[in-house]
């Protein structure tokens, strides 16, 4: 695991499992399989970095991010917020990390009250933070500013149907930068964008956050597309980590062999080819229900008889770079 001096948050064993019930059978019965969405997560944010989150669909990004927001609770293990436990927060503790750990939505049409001008959209938070209404207007125009979206008195009675994709997602990211925060999680922040703006909302949300000196966590499915914004990446495979690294390297040389299929996966910068299938069999398996050992096994070209019984552990094969395989990959 990579350990960044000066931790801005730091997760130990964490686990998210949801009771579901596969049958209504098993509801008469009493049994609810959980879905392990997230199991033994173990990491560290530094303070001013900016980290990827990456793996196939259901892999447990979300998950992880709305934990990081503690929008969830974990099933097992600990995640601190500079040095303070989140599980322990309440009161005006827990009041002072909503304000500073912020969520973009994927989706900018839904991350907006329809009934909602777009100013009281952006001052929204600002309100029920208890920040005295004289503030607001300075503030918002602040955050406008910050989105490039200078021309305020344009946007501050319209409502959320009147603006464009882009226009939209700057004003969602004004809004989630409306009470200066230190931490921000970006659930797949392009995806629902036509092609043609993504390239300006990336570059605007790395030049937020150098600016403001956010620490940042980029979660998606492409690669192509955190490779820009990010300078670590950690890769999930059904609910674990299996590598973490700079973010170049990874690119350049994964070694897990789950990395080297999404990579392999990259397409040339044109988003339309990004959910191309990977270059690996089978499909990722129910979550209820994970394969033995290591997780990837059953998908893996490699996998041995070790791979079914013992899950491998992250450990380091460069700077700053881990790797969950029992395969000698130096
Ligand atoms: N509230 C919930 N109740 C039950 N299962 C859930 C819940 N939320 C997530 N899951 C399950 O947990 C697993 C991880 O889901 P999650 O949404 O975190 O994946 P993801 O990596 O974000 O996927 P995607 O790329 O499709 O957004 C999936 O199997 C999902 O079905
Ligand atoms: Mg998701």
């Amino acid at each position: 695991m990579a350990a960044p001096v000066n931790a801005l948050v730091e997760l130990r064993g964490v686990a998210k499992h949801f009771p579901v019930a596969r049958s209504l059978g098993e509801v008469v019965r009493g049994q609810h399989p959980a879905v392990r969405a997230l199991d033994g997560v173990s990491f560290d944010i530094g303070a001013g970095d900016a980290l990827a989150i990456v793996g196939e669909s259901g892999c447990g990004k979300t998950t992880l991010g709305r934990l990081l927001l503690k929008l969830v609770e974990p099933t097992a293990g600990t995640i601190a917020f500079d040095g303070a436990a989140l599980a322990g927060l309440s009161g005006e503790a827990l009041k002072a990390f909503r304000r500073q750990a912020q969520l973009v939505f994927q989706n900018p049409f839904d991350a907006l009250n329809p009934r909602f001008t777009i100013y009281r959209a952006v001052a929204e938070p600002l309100l029920n933070a208890g920040i005295d209404k004289s503030e607001h207007a300075d503030r918002v125009a602040e955050a406008f500013r910050r989105v490039h979206l200078p021309d305020l008195e344009r946007y501050l009675d319209r409502y959320p149907h009147q603006l464009s994709g882009g226009q939209l997602q700057r004003v969602v990211l004004a809004r989630a930068l409306v009470l200066t925060p230190r931490f921000l999680v970006a659930d797949e922040p392009v995806s629902m964008l036509d092609v043609s703006v993504r390239a300006g909302i990336l570059s605007l949300m790395r030049e937020i956050r150098e600016e403001m000196g956010l620490t940042a966590v980029y979660i998606s499915h492409d690669l192509a597309l955190v490779r820009y914004l990010c300078e670590r990446t950690v890769v999930m495979y059904l609910g674990t980590i299996v590598e973490d690294g700079p973010t170049l390297e990874i690119v350049r040389r994964p070694r897990h062999p789950y990395t080297r299929a999404l990579v392999a996966a990259v397409p040339v910068p044109d988003a339309d080819q990004s959910r191309a299938p990977l270059p690996i069999i089978g499909s990722v398996p129910d979550a209820r229900d994970p394969p033995s050992g290591c997780r990837f096994r059953d998908r893996c070209p490699h996998a041995f008889a070790r791979c079914a019984t013992e899950t491998p552990p992250l450990r380091a094969v460069g700077e700053g770079h881990t790797v969950a395989c029992h395969l000698d990959l130096a």
